[in-house]
């Protein structure tokens, strides 16, 4: 695999070249489908979203070393075309025991009207990160990003040595710095809009209203670092993909975008929600994880959001039964709707036609840009 180019020349920007070189040999197009842990970004999207131009990534989270391998050969199967694979960093142990085991307790209602049990939450803090990184360096893939933290130096420089790209998701400029400190290629930048978990490499409760958006966070990385960005947070159109680009990203990465099309794995109920007028806006919340994560606002997550402690991937684990049941009992307002701030502009389109409107759309307003430039 060619490498990448080590930031030394200057940076053309999007109507300069259309994208950051930085990336062409991955994808023709400047947009990523994002990794989506819980299903629904599996190999079919993940390859759909390549072939049509994309890049796509499979989500390792939660899954085991052995299901993540599995689903790489699945792509491999499916498209020739490179695609990345995202890994959650380990957790430290600092979350307090006793306010997990008060969260169970106040969570026992919730199991008995779903007639389910509440999960063990000793262990599984590293999400098996090492089995998984002698994998991927074994055997490896395009593009490996990281979320919930910063991968030390020394795995930088092995998947260096192994030609795989690595990306680092960032949610502050500082994170960003620690992300170049390690030597990373790239960071994934993620405003506040973005579904689904804020990948924040520290969670600490005392920042929870500090969360920065994504204009603002691009630039301030911008500034802060010397390394391409993937800009990720609420974008649905190919209209907003030219302004984080405009803004100095190099690709968009879009989730929420993706999660309706019918190659995702999202539970059908979750898809649904999206667009359905039931569910009218977003918060971030600890509820189901122990982590900041954004979703559509249900009854669970209103009722035990206030209180639900900083305790991931403990709380993760304790309800993922309730959650299943939930999803069982056709009923969304206990489920993890993990949504970005632009959910009502979800469209159901297989993923390779999304991928077309949205290249129009993009060249669409890189037109507009360029005309009003020459007035
Ligand atoms: C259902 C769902 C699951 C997600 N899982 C992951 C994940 O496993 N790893 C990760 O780095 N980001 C994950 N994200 C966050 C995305 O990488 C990205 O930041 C976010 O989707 C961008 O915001 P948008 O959903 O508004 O496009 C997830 C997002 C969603 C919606």
């Amino acid at each position: 695999m060619q490498a990448w180019p080590r930031h030394k020349a200057p940076r053309q920007t999007w109507h300069d070249a259309g994208m950051s070189s930085a990336f062409t040999d991955l994808c023709r197009y400047p947009i990523v489908q994002a990794p989506m842990a819980g299903g629904a970004s599996t190999p079919q999207l993940v390859a759909a979203v390549s072939e049509a131009g994309g890049l796509g990534c499979l989500a390792a989270g939660y899954k085991t070393a052995d299901g993540m391998y599995q689903e790489i050969k699945q792509v491999r199967g499916l498209t020739s075309r490179p695609f990345g694979v995202n890994l959650f960093m380990p957790q430290p142990e600092y979350a307090d025991p006793a306010a997990v085991e008060v969260y169970r307790n106040q969570l026992a209602g919730e199991a008995t009207w779903y007639e389910t049990q509440l999960g063990e939450t000793d262990g599984k803090r590293d999400d098996g990160y090492e089995a998984k990184l002698a994998i991927l360096l074994d055997d490896p893939v395009p593009l490996v990003s990281f979320t919930f933290g910063c991968p030390t130096r020394e795995v930088v420089q092995a998947f260096d040595r192994a030609g795989t790209r690595t990306v680092v998701t960032v949610t502050t400029p500082e994170e960003a710095q620690a992300a170049q400190r390690a030597g990373a290629d790239a960071v994934c930048v993620q405003g506040i809009e973005a579904g689904g978990h804020q990948g924040t490499h520290r969670d600490n409760p005392e920042t929870d209203s500090a969360g920065l958006g994504l204009l603002s966070l691009i630039t301030q990385v911008r500034e802060a670092v010397q390394l391409p960005v993937v800009a990720a947070g609420g974008l649905m159109r190919g209209g907003q993909i030219a302004a984080v680009l405009a803004a100095g990203a190099d690709l968009a990465q879009l989730g929420t975008a993706f999660l309706v099309t019918p190659e995702s794995g999202a539970q059908p109920l979750h898809k649904q929600a999206m667009t359905n007028p039931l569910f009218v806006h977003t918060e971030l919340t600890r509820a189901f994880s122990g982590r900041p994560a954004r979703g559509l606002v249900n009854r669970f997550m209103r009722e035990h959001g206030p209180y639900a402690p900083a305790a991931y991937p403990q709380v993760h684990y304790l309800t993922a039964g309730l959650r299943k049941a939930a999803a069982k009992a056709g009923d969304p307002q206990a489920m993890a709707l993990w949504a970005g701030q632009g959910h009502r502009l979800a469209r159901e389109l297989p993923a390779a036609q999304l991928m077309e409107v949205l290249v129009a759309e993009l060249d669409e307003a890189k037109a507009a840009f360029a005309a009003r430039g020459a007035e």
